[in-house]
């Protein structure tokens, strides 16, 4: 069993596809363990992405995350972090496969309405990051 973090992003959440996009990870079996809505702060923003401190699109990318709520969920599956990253396609939505959650409802590579930890390592910051142990209800 693994563990993922799943953020849904602005525009997800502007377009009212909070239920459509939880509703495609549960048709895939994964488990929601922890959710919650929360609008980060510039500064969080820039926390969560410090991996990405250096890349041309770490302001844009950061002043857009805390531009409105985000919903950010623990999802627990054999493989999660590999099958949450198939099951929301390519960073750009243009570039998606059909089916995935980005080719669906992504708007540009910014706004590409879903974000997923990339690997373990991640995973472990990115839940600590949002959630403390006694929020994750694990499925097991
Ligand atoms: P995400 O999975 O949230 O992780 C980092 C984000 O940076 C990524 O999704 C994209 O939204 C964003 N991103 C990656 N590459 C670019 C790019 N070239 N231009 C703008 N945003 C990008």
């Amino acid at each position: 069993m693994e563990r993922t973090l799943v953020m849904i992003k602005p525009d997800g959440i502007e377009r009212n596809l909070i239920g459509k996009v939880i509703s495609i990870f549960e048709e895939k079996g994964l488990k929601v363990i922890a959710l919650k809505k929360v609008k980060l702060s510039k500064e969080q923003a820039k926390a969560f992405y410090i991996v990405h401190k250096d890349r041309p699109f770490y302001e844009s990318l950061t002043d857009y995350m805390s531009s409105g709520p985000v919903v950010a969920m623990v999802l627990e599956g054999e493989n999660a972090i590999k099958r949450v990253r198939e099951i929301m396609g390519a960073t750009d939505p243009k570039e998606a496969e059909e089916g995935t959650i980005r080719k669906l409802f992504g708007l540009n590579k910014e706004k590409n309405t879903v974000h997923g930890s990339d690997s373990p390592e991640s995973a472990y910051k990115e839940i600590n990051f949002f959630f403390s142990e006694f929020e994750l209800i694990s499925a097991e």
